[in-house]
């Protein structure tokens, strides 16, 4: 299980639609400040979302010994982008941790957001203290897939892009589709149906973990839902991500 050593962090999330980011105390999980949100940029490239990024821990006056951690909406492995869904496509290759703390000016840590989410819910969350196999995927803008075993993460795993019916998954059940589609709560739980089905044949989890903004609804779709699994909304809702971010930051660095 990941723990915290020092009291507070600094977590961003950065999304298709925004970014966010407070600083978190790591002994409770809970934000010590409002959040600030500030649009992701319309051509989201790497120098123009970093811009925002600084411009973020500026307005905060993050204090040099607190850590930073940041999440991004697609796998990093070792720091560097593979392939990139949701942002643009210059990401590919980029190495995050790099050159976010040189627009930073100190060192920040970059993991992917459902994995950021995955762990605040493993430390403080509805996956809190769960043995097993935890599955937390985040509905969003694409759907972000975080695998705890006893705790432990799993990194990078891209369950939102199994083929599902011949489409990739997260062009039928990501919740930014239930928006742009204007299908009803009955409607995009079928599809959401289909695809916890599947993940639940394929990875046999003992508990799946709904986040993203839309986990704050869940009464609207939860009873929706007939999966062999206890599938249960994200204690931290749309904060997993920043709080994640935070944990990490404040492992690696202290
Ligand atoms: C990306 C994932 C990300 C998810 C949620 C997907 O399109 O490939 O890395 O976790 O969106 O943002």
């Amino acid at each position: 299980m990941t723990t915290a050593s020092t009291s507070l962090a600094f977590g961003i999330d950065i999304g298709g639609s925004g970014i966010k980011g407070a600083p978190v105390a790591l002994a409770t999980g809970e934000l010590t400040a409002k959040r600030k949100r500030i649009k992701t940029p319309k051509k989201s490239t790497p120098t123009a979302v970093a811009a925002v990024v600084a411009e973020l821990v500026d307005s905060f006056d993050v204090p040099a010994s607190v850590p930073i951690g940041l999440t991004f909406p697609a796998p990093i492995k070792h720091g560097v982008v593979p392939f990139i869904a949701n942002l643009d496509k210059s990401w590919k290759g980029v190495d995050v941790p790099q050159l976010m703390s040189e627009a930073v000016g100190r060192q920040v840590i970059g993991v992917n957001d459902a994995d950021a989410a995955g762990v605040a819910e493993a430390v403080y969350g509805a996956a809190r203290g769960v043995e097993g196999v935890v599955l937390v995927l985040t509905l969003g803008t694409g759907i972000g897939s975080a695998i705890l075993v006893d705790g432990k993460l799993v990194p990078n795993t891209e369950l939102g892009h199994l083929e599902i019916d011949g489409y990739n998954a997260e062009s039928r059940a990501a919740s930014s589709v239930k928006d742009r589609e204007g299908l009803s709560y009955e409607e995009w739980a079928a599809r959401l149906q289909r695809y916890l089905e599947t993940v639940s044949m394929l990875f046999s989890p003992d508990l799946i973990v709904l986040g993203g903004g839309i986990s704050k609804d869940s009464d609207k779709f939860l009873p929706l839902l007939d999966i062999p699994v206890p599938v249960v909304p994200a204690a931290l809702l749309n904060q997993a991500g920043i709080v994640g971010a935070a944990v990490l930051a404040a492992d690696r660095y202290h």
